[in-house]
């Protein structure tokens, strides 16, 4: 039983002086990361939008329920794995696809990828990712690996990405329908930083046959002719920055220009703000994977997606990033698990930071939730490790708890394992 398992070995480590690598409590990994990394980057895997009321209201629905612990129910033997597309999964979370890793660690999504091949913990590709999926799939090997997609003005990218998956080996496309633009989000506007502007964040596009046929055809007709401002010493490094995230030799790349023309067309065409149920069709007639829409919050909008087909939804606010002072997830499932009617499973991240979360999701109909600032912040603390170690205690959190609760497995975790807490009745629950 892995919880046992894990506070015996971290005991023991104790007794021969050594330390866990990053902290356990999810504040305190939050400000060792912060520490760790360059201002510009550690607000932008912080952020919220406006003034991040969402980012709090993530947090205080967690804070809303409690868990009631059940006694005399033999626990000893325990099985916290979970099936999800036909697959097994040796705990119920997922790595929540996180663009432009490399501004917590050089090694990116290839220090995570090892990290979730060490644990056998499932992991989505951002359709922002610091390296090219074809790698980081090789790395996971057999480990479940998942594809998320934002949805490209142009239906030609659109499809070389979900075939680049399928090739891959990914077992679902995850569509993120949250951000056909990106929200307000204060902190990097304030510093005047946006990732991909700086050529990060954009490997998916630049080893993409598609893409680079889109960089050749004429980007911007208008605006040649206007008068360039003189170059400021930070935009000549910017233009290095380009240069050199683009796959090919510095020199050519810079004779040819490729890096900023790659920046420019990636910023025309990344996502497409009149997406609608309908455009949906494009992509399941191209592609047998499960289909997964991640950013549902309303439960006509679940109801619908099992109606059309998808085979599962995300309910996610993107981590408080787009819509300032939108509803929380935790609050939002019931409604939506309750509409869905186990047609299909329903997924929920956003403020998930430890065993209990993920065990109060599960009780209100979760099958599952995403990861994502915590692996982000363990990642900038210590690359590979710290992804591994955030990993296994979340684990060992989560069986503990389930165990603690008096829960044998994920489908003993019922809706009368929580209660709203006192003075907040009214909360909804799943299956009134
Ligand atoms: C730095 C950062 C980058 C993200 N990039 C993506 C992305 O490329 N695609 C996506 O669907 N979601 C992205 N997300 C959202 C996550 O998938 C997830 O919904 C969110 O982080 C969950 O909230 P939490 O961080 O509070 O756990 C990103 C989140 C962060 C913090």
């Amino acid at each position: 039983m892995i919880g046992v398992r894990r506070q015996t070995q971290i005991y023991l480590d104790g007794v021969s002086g050594r330390r866990p690598p990053i902290p356990l409590d999810a504040d305190r990994l939050e400000a060792t990361a912060r520490k760790r990394m360059r201002p510009e980057a550690f607000d932008y895997v912080a952020a919220g939008a406006g003034n991040e009321r969402t980012v709090a209201a993530n947090r205080a629905a967690f804070e809303r329920w409690r868990i009631v612990p059940r006694m005399l129910r033999d626990v000893e033997r325990r099985d916290t794995s979970i099936e999800l597309f036909g697959q097994r999964l040796p705990s119920p979370f997922l790595l929540a696809p996180v663009g432009v890793l490399e501004l917590a660690h050089p090694e990116a999504d290839c220090a995570v990828a090892r990290a979730a091949r060490d644990t056998t913990t499932a992991m989505v590709f951002s359709n922002q990712a610091s390296r090219p999926m074809e790698g980081v799939a090789r790395i996971l090997g057999d480990t479940p690996h998942w594809f998320q997609l934002y949805w490209s003005r142009s239906d030609d990218l659109v499809e070389s990405l979900a075939s680049r998956a399928e090739r891959c080996g990914c077992q679902a496309i995850v569509i993120t329908l949250d951000t056909t633009m990106l929200g307000w989000r204060s902190r990097d506007l304030e510093g005047a930083y946006l990732p991909f502007l700086h050529g990060k964040g954009i490997a998916q596009y630049t080893s993409d046959p598609v893409f680079k046929r889109l960089i050749t055809e004429d980007a911007s007709p208008s605006g040649s002719e206007d008068p360039q401002p003189p170059p400021t010493l930070a935009a000549l490094r910017t233009l290095i920055e380009l240069t050199r995230a683009y796959p090919d030799s510095f020199w050519r790349t810079l004779i040819s220009g490729r890096g900023r023309a790659a920046v420019q067309r990636f910023t025309q065409i990344y996502s497409r703000p009149s997406l609608t149920w309908e455009t949906l069709a494009y992509l399941r007639e191209r592609t047998k994977l499960p289909i997964v829409l991640k950013g549902i919050l309303h439960a006509d909008d679940a109801a619908r997606a099992a109606d059309e087909g998808i085979d599962g939804v995300i309910v996610s606010n993107h981590g408080g990033r787009q819509v300032d002072g939108a509803i929380a997830t935790l609050d939002a499932l019931p409604a939506v698990v309750e509409a869905v009617d186990g047609r299909i499973p329903v997924l929920l991240d956003s403020g998930v930071r430890g065993g209990a979360d993920v065990f109060k999701a599960l009780a209100l109909g979760a099958r599952a939730v995403l990861i994502g600032r915590p692996y982000v912040y363990a990642l900038a603390i210590a690359g590979r490790t710290g992804v591994r170690e955030y990993l296994q205690n979340l684990a060992a959190d989560f069986d503990l708890t389930m165990g603690l609760a008096g829960c044998r497995s994920v489908a003993g975790i019922g809706p009368d394992a929580v209660l709203p807490a006192p003075g907040l009745e009214s909360a909804s629950r799943p299956f009134a």
